[in-house]
């Protein structure tokens, strides 16, 4: 049995806000943000729009392109870290508006790398539990999180969804090959560089990021993952048609295949108008690289994340 990706879609806010925007009200400039990240905008989730409201939109959006009875889905799961509210979960918000009601469904935080863990967790999920129609969403809106007058953490992120039908199938030509996942969190060395430092939808908390040194860990444990992930599926990297890692930042990416020789030409790169939505980045790219035909059926892709925990992991899936 394979896990099959059936139906991709993702939902962006309407809100653009631009590098130019923020210098008006922060001391920073395109130039600084540009060079330092690759990211230009970012879309910014409106008042009344919350982590469930964009999964619904990317979910319904999923569940249209794989074209299946909502009736069918056998889990629901939501890869969040900026949940509406400690409880209930968005997976179960998604449920009740899409009439979902035969799905079992629940939040799974695993900070930027959450979607890779998803992946994981509904791969292994489908084939013990013999479950047929898994819907995944990665949704985030991390720019309700982040101090607005902290020009070292907000000019970073932005917010979005992404969704995917996942449908079990006798045929192995295709589907989720691979997953790995790993996590370290050594209070003094990783706890501390990447954090939220107040309760889940507490707005008097705020993320915060010892920068250079996340840079660091990011570049060494992606590629690493990556790496070990090739090596241990008796693949290389010419297996792999693309390359789709979180999308942090552009300059992270140039320095993994800079310092670890993977192509550049075979990395999806979105930072520049999505910046870092979090866990949802992946789907994002993923979603709007095949819209443009870019990414197409039959081709291999590697992921790859690095999220606070440390979090971090990889998986080879083929369209
Ligand atoms: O999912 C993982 C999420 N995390 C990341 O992707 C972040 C990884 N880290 C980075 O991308 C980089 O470390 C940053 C882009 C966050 C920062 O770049 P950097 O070259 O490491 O800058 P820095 O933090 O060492 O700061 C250099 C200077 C400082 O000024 P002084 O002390 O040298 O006078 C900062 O105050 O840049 C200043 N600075 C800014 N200046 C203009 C920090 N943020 C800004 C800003 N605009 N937005």
């Amino acid at each position: 049995m394979k896990t099959k990706i059936t139906g991709i879609s993702a939902y962006l806010p309407s809100k653009v806000v631009t590098n130019d925007d923020l210098s008006k009200t922060l001391d920073t400039s395109h130039e600084w943000i540009y060079t330092r990240t690759g990211i230009a905008s970012r879309h910014v989730s409106a008042d009344d729009e919350t982590t469930s409201t964009l999964a619904i939109k990317a979910a319904r959006e999923a569940i249209l392109k794989a074209n299946i009875d909502p009736m069918a889905i056998d889990a629901i799961i939501v890869s969040t870290t900026t949940g509406d509210s400690r409880f209930p979960s968005c997976a179960c918000k998604v449920q009740g508006a899409i009439g979902a009601y035969k799905a079992f469904a629940f939040d799974l935080n695993a900070a930027c790398s959450g979607f890779i863990y998803a992946l994981a967790v509904a791969d292994s999920m489908m084939k013990s539990m013999h479950l047929k129609n898994v819907l995944l969403i990665a949704s985030e809106t991390i720019t309700k999180f982040v101090d607005w007058t902290d020009r070292s953490t907000c000019v970073l992120f932005g917010d979005g969804a992404g969704a995917l039908v996942l449908q079990s199938s006798n045929d192995d030509s295709s589907g989720i090959l691979a997953t790995k996942l790993y996590s370290n969190g050594e209070e003094d060395k990783f706890n501390a560089i990447l954090s939220h430092n107040g309760p889940q939808n507490d707005h008097r908390g705020y993320v915060t990021m010892a920068g250079r040194t996340v840079f660091k860990y990011a570049v060494e444990y992606m590629a690493q993952s990556m790496k070990e992930i090739l090596s241990e599926n008796n693949m290389t990297i010419d297996d792999i048609d693309w390359i789709i890692p979180h999308q942090a930042n552009k300059r992270i990416l140039d320095t993994i295949c800079k310092m670890h020789d993977f192509p550049i030409e075979k990395m999806i790169i979105t930072t520049e108008n999505h910046a870092n939505t979090s866990s949802a980045s992946i789907p994002l790219a993923l979603s709007e690289t095949m819209d443009k035909g870019t990414i197409k059926k039959g081709d291999t892709l590697l992921f790859t994340a690095l999220g606070a925990g440390l979090v971090w992991g990889s998986a080879i899936v083929k369209l």
